[in-house]
């Protein structure tokens, strides 16, 4: 079966540690949404490797790792992450594929990105400022330029109207705007004969390998709650990070995305602006962000922490069909004589044990919080589940009872060996 692994939380739940585990049992390794907003950190025997556009299966030699027509990509990031990783010795020649359909993120949609944001002054998402919303925009309004489309390398071709009309419509836009359209097409054309090599039709590409019985693994990047559709609107990214996005962002059928693991947080983080419910402020929080290392691997953002939010996994349960859970960075929680769960938000009068629609709602709501005894052993890098410390044993258990599903994988370490695998059906 394939497998989605995705986040269950507000992104950086440990999915690039989780894909590149689980890895080793596919072919292929396809992202299928959002762009180099995203960062992976994957520690492989001490060595650390920061993965943002390429798909996190990248390290294993032998698997194929697509950028799938769901992606928004910038040539140029694009570029310096395969320079950056072929400095630590992988080579992605002849294994990393780019859909023609991938939307490029231009050198203006990242000043957009920064004065959208700027205008919103105090209401800010907090984005990471790398146009990825601005990119996602011109999709959406049909003016994009897609990947495929810098094969016309012309003057006066479709590709050079393009750029013509979009420059012309964002000076006319945005005050004291005088970009040179020339300028940005020959950044474009540029950039084609290094990215013509990697392009493909990867829709194509995957229903062959996966008629010809290859396995696929689906990378979601963000997380539930920044979903454009599903998460906390409008502090959200611009793409569809829940599982179906899976389907429409690599043009494969819903009935090929078999299992979904949903990857959250022993306990829970955001990074920007938009309510998180459990955060923490004060010297409970910045214990979190100091033994976890909260900070953000694209932007360096200390990371906003609180205590694990049940009412936030059961949704992504059921907005993404989630299957089963991997449970990262529990070590974290290590030596803190108490460790709290929220189960329901009390909002008002109201005790709400689903996520309300309405953030002025969600802003408004507070936690409801079950306490339960912490443990005093460590838990880092053990990889059976019956060496954790009993407190940690009835911690994983009650998140898994208050999520609904089962924890088939718990994360005990940054490194690969550092994961307990309790349920080998789910990934099979
Ligand atoms: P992603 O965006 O979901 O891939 O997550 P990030 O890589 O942005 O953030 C997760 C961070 O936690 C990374 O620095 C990982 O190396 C680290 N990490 C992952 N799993 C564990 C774990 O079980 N324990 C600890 N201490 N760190 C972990
Ligand atoms: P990974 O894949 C955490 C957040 C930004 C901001 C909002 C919109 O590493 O989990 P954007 O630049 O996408 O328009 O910003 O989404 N955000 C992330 N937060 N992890 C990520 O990716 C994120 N990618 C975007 O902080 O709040
Ligand atoms: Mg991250």
């Amino acid at each position: 079966m394939n497998l989605c692994v995705l986040g269950a939380q507000w992104g950086d739940e440990g999915k690039g540690k989780i894909v590149d585990l689980l890895t080793p049992r596919f072919s292929i390794v396809a992202r299928y949404q959002g762009g180099h907003n995203a960062g992976h950190t994957v520690y492989v025997g001490g060595q650390k490797f920061v993965l943002h556009l390429i798909p996190s299966g990248i390290l294993h030699e032998g698997v194929t790792c697509i950028i799938g027509n769901g992606v928004v990509v910038d040539p140029h990031a694009l570029f310096a992450e395969i320079d950056t990783i072929a400095s630590l010795g992988i080579d992605i020649t002849g294994r990393l594929l780019v859909s023609d359909k991938a939307h490029v993120i231009l050198p203006y949609h990242r000043e957009l990105d920064v004065l959208a944001e700027a205008r919103r002054g105090e209401q800010k998402i907090g984005t990471t400022s790398r146009g990825i919303g601005p990119a996602y925009e011109d999709k959406i309004g049909r003016r994009g330029v897609r990947v495929g489309d810098l094969a016309d390398q012309s003057n006066d071709g479709a590709l050079a109207s393009a750029v013509r009309e979009n420059v012309a419509a964002r000076n006319r836009l945005v005050a004291d705007s005088h970009l040179n359209w020339e300028n940005v097409l020959a950044d474009l054309r540029e950039s084609w004969p290094r990215l013509q090599p990697l392009v493909s039709d990867t829709s194509l590409y995957l229903h062959r390998s996966m008629r010809a019985g290859q396995r696929v693994l689906f990378e979601g990047a963000q997380g539930t709650l920044l979903d454009i559709d599903h998460g906390t609107y409008p502090y959200v990214t611009s793409s569809n990070s829940t599982a179906g996005g899976a389907a429409t962002g690599l043009g494969v059928g819903p009935k090929a995305i078999g299992r979904v693991l949903g990857v959250a947080k022993a306990y829970t983080t955001r990074v920007g602006g938009g309510p998180l419910p459990t955060e923490l402020h004060g010297d409970m929080g910045e214990r979190l962000r100091e033994s976890g290392q909260e900070y953000g691997a694209s932007t360096g953002r200390p990371r906003r922490c609180g205590w694990f939010d049940a009412v936030a996994v059961r949704y992504a349960v059921r907005v993404n069909g989630l299957d089963a859970l991997a449970i990262t960075k529990l070590d974290v929680l290590d030596g803190l004589p108490e460790v709290e769960v929220c189960t329901a938000y009390r909002c008002g009068t109201e005790i709400l044990s689903e996520m309300p629609s309405d953030i002025v709602q969600l802003a408004a709501c507070e936690p409801v919080y079950e306490t339960m005894p912490g443990w005093t052993e460590p838990t880092r890098g053990i990889t059976k589940f019956a060496d954790l410390p009993d407190g940690a044993q009835r911690y994983i258990r009650r998140l898994e009872e208050a999520s609904g599903i089962p924890a088939a994988i718990v994360s005990t370490g940054s490194d690969r060996d550092h994961t307990i695998i309790t349920d080998q059906t789910v990934l099979k």
